[in-house]
């Protein structure tokens, strides 16, 4: 693969005791072109800025699909990849049903070791440091006709973070707004999912919440997921989570917990949750924990959950299924303990 290295490395600039999630970008990127019909040879080249036509496609009409994953370093100084089949799977998804050629296994996974590696140096060592790996394709061309594109054009590039949350979480039923719709996108990583989310966000931040939970679009009655994470709830001693449909994101941090879950001999339910019985389950003492899923996010708890007027208090819990999930899932990877479902892939060791 060719690559063009960057003069010298701006990792030594930043200050990894605070970094404020997806503002900070490693010194390389990836970057390959689809045109005539085809993909063409990736290349690396120092991070920075592209040069775009006004007129490129997808800015105008939204073909564009992205992807969210993490590497992480383990005490060997090793980088440790987290399921990146299942992202290149999902942005495949994702880009079939945007009318986007889907990448190559050869293109996508070669070039996201390429990368990784030669910025090992921005995967930190420790508990809250991991790399956030961003690979995403948009409609490149030069042309403003309302219609799929002929050429696109494939990045990666990453961004050291830290813990997206820092306090358990605040979320609001919302009833109005809607993020899917049934045989829509919602399925699918698209770019424009996440633009029409804001304003709703916006209007539960106004009001002190930290997310909405999505409600199924036809009747506001079914959960689906909270802002760009799946949902899940603790009834008793089960778990219960939406079950995935074309209108919610399956989450791959999803299907880690349920794996997880299930190992460690706990009950879980994937089914469609109204939103009554889980206010049903609240009054009548049964509902012990809400949490959410996400690469960003890894494992959140909630703290609260409000409909209309009625807000749920819950209280921290000295046996949490949240942290004792996300303790197995870190350990995992972190290269903490073995990986018993072969998610990891390692990187050779960087000294
Ligand atoms: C809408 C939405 N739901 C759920 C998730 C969680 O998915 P994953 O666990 O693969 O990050 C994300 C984040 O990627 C998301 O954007």
């Amino acid at each position: 693969m060719k690559i063009n290295r960057c003069n010298k490395s701006r990792v030594n600039q930043v200050d990894f005791s605070s970094i404020p999630f997806g503002q900070v970008f490693s010194d390389h990127m990836l970057m390959c072109t689809y045109k005539d019909g085809a993909w063409g040879d990736p290349i690396i080249v120092p991070y920075g800025p592209l040069q775009l036509s006004p007129a490129t496609q997808g800015l105008h009409y939204g073909q564009s699909v992205f992807e969210g994953m993490k590497a992480f370093k383990d005490k060997n100084n090793n980088i440790l990849l987290f399921r990146e089949k299942e992202n290149l799977l999902r942005l495949n998804q994702s880009a079939v049903r945007l009318d986007i050629p889907p990448i190559s296994e050869e293109i996508f996974l070669s070039g996201l070791k390429t990368l990784v590696s030669l910025d090992h140096n921005w995967c930190k060592f420790g508990d809250s440091f991991s790399l956030y790996i961003r690979p995403f394709i948009f409609a490149s061309s030069n042309c403003i006709k309302a219609s799929s594109a002929k050429e696109y054009m494939f990045m990666i590039i990453t961004s050291p973070t830290m813990s997206y949350y820092t306090k358990p979480i605040d979320l609001l039923f919302e009833e109005n707004f809607s993020r899917a719709v049934k045989g829509g996108v919602g399925f699918a990583k698209a770019a424009g999912n996440y633009g029409a989310s804001f304003y709703p966000t916006k209007l539960a931040q106004d009001k002190g919440y930290t997310q909405v939970i999505w409600t199924d679009a036809k009747e506001h009655k079914y959960i689906e997921e909270s802002g760009t994470m799946n949902i899940w709830f603790r009834v008793e001693d089960k778990l219960i989570t939406p079950k995935i449909s074309d209108s919610i994101l399956g989450g791959i941090t999803r299907d880690s917990i349920l794996h997880l879950a299930k190992r460690e001999g706990i009950k879980v339910e994937e089914r469609l949750i109204s939103v009554s019985e889980i206010l049903d389950f609240a009054k009548n003492d049964k509902l012990i924990e809400v949490f959410g899923t996400g690469t960003a996010v890894s494992v959140i708890s909630v703290r609260s959950i409000t409909f209309r007027d009625f807000k749920i208090s819950l209280e921290s819990k000295n046996d949490s299924y949240a942290m004792m999930l996300k303790k197995k899932l870190q350990d995992i990877q972190y290269g903490r303990k073995k990986d018993l479902f072969n998610w990891t892939t390692l990187l050779s060791s960087f000294d």
